[in-house]
């Protein structure tokens, strides 16, 4: 879009003027296009001086998500690589389902502001209030489509990874996949794919993380259960430098993933927070108590029950007691 590309020219000259003559003839464009640009640009909350003699010069930038400004640094191969930027859509899943199906390449990412029909585990709702990252990367891995799970395992070690390199947060990993600081819930996935008998087509990975909001717009009874990284970390998170990272790490944990399975498998022990405590678990046909054992190679959560017996359990909820 030309909008991003005159934005992405304004970031590139790091501070300094730009001439309209320029951006016109890099955008291929008119000086009047440009002009027509800067102005809705300023619309969007950017700061842009304009000084006759010498041109536009880029300022403040507002706290909001534009795919220029994550794809400028972002040092990613495949992830990341194309990116939809939506201001508010139903759910940004969906959306990449949809992508995906019509025959998008991996790593196209599809991210929003804000979502008015963000889905959850569980046939769940995700409410998505502005100030978040909500994203959906699409993801064609070449595995059959039991080894799906290990995905969202990979994508729960890598988003863990991102918040604490980018925010130095102690993030854990609470089966199978939720990401949370001090026992509260900062992150979810949702993975959704499409797949044949044998072969997976394609893995929707949608992440949902809990960044600048303020938990108050929760409803009421996950509000105590939740937190955000500004919460935790005492100042306002720069969501365009955790976007990146997280796909930085996604692209990192994936291509590990698709190498040798283990090494997920290996992170994903080390920083679960569930292994060893006691724990309730919700499956689709029953709730039992017992002690988690781990994790199993597909990713499954092994429970110790209290004669003795194991449970394996490949999807379902956990609450830990202790
Ligand atoms: C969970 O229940 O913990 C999973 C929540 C996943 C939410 C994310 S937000 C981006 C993507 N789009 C959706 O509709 N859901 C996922």
């Amino acid at each position: 879009m030309l909008k991003d590309d005159i934005l992405r020219l304004l970031i590139k000259s790091k501070k300094g003027y730009v001439s309209g003559g320029e951006l016109a003839e890099r955008a291929g464009t008119s000086r009047t296009a440009i002009w027509k640009h800067i102005k809705s640009l300023e619309k969007d909350g950017y700061d842009i001086e304009a000084v006759p003699s010498k041109g536009y010069r880029l300022g403040s930038v507002p706290d909001i998500l534009n795919a220029a400004d994550i794809g400028h640094g972002l040092k990613t191969r495949i992830i990341g690589k194309r990116i939809e930027l939506l201001r508010e859509t139903g759910s940004t899943n969906a959306i990449a389902l949809e992508t995906a199906r019509l025959g998008a390449p991996e790593g196209t990412v599809v991210i929003a502001e804000t979502q008015t029909a963000g889905k959850g585990r569980l046939g769940r709702t995700w409410t998505s209030p502005r100030g978040n990252i909500y994203m959906s990367v699409i993801l064609r891995p070449a595995i059959p489509p039991h080894k799906a799970p290990l995905i969202t395992l990979m994508a729960a070690v890598a988003v863990a990874s991102a918040v604490r390199m980018e925010t130095g947060l102690q993030a854990g990993i609470k089966w199978p996949n939720d990401v949370l600081i001090s026992g509260r819930k900062v992150a979810g996935l949702l993975t959704e794919m499409n797949a044949e008998f044998d072969r997976v087509r394609h893995v929707v990975l949608g992440i949902g993380l809990n960044v600048n909001m303020d938990v108050r717009e929760l409803p009421p009874q996950i509000r105590n259960l939740s937190t955000t990284l500004a919460a935790e970390a005492g100042e306002r998170i720069n969501r365009t430098r955790l976007v990146q990272k997280v796909l930085a790490e996604l692209e990192r944990w994936y291509g590990l993933f698709l190498k040798d399975e283990s090494s997920v498998l290996g992170e994903w022990k080390a920083i679960n927070v569930t292994t060893g405590k006691r724990i309730a678990v919700k499956s689709i046909s029953e709730t039992f108590e017992g002690t988690a054992q781990g994790i199993d190679d597909e990713g499954r959560l092994v429970v110790k029950l209290d004669d003795g017996h194991i449970r394996t359990v490949a999807a379902g909820d956990v609450t830990i007691l202790q």
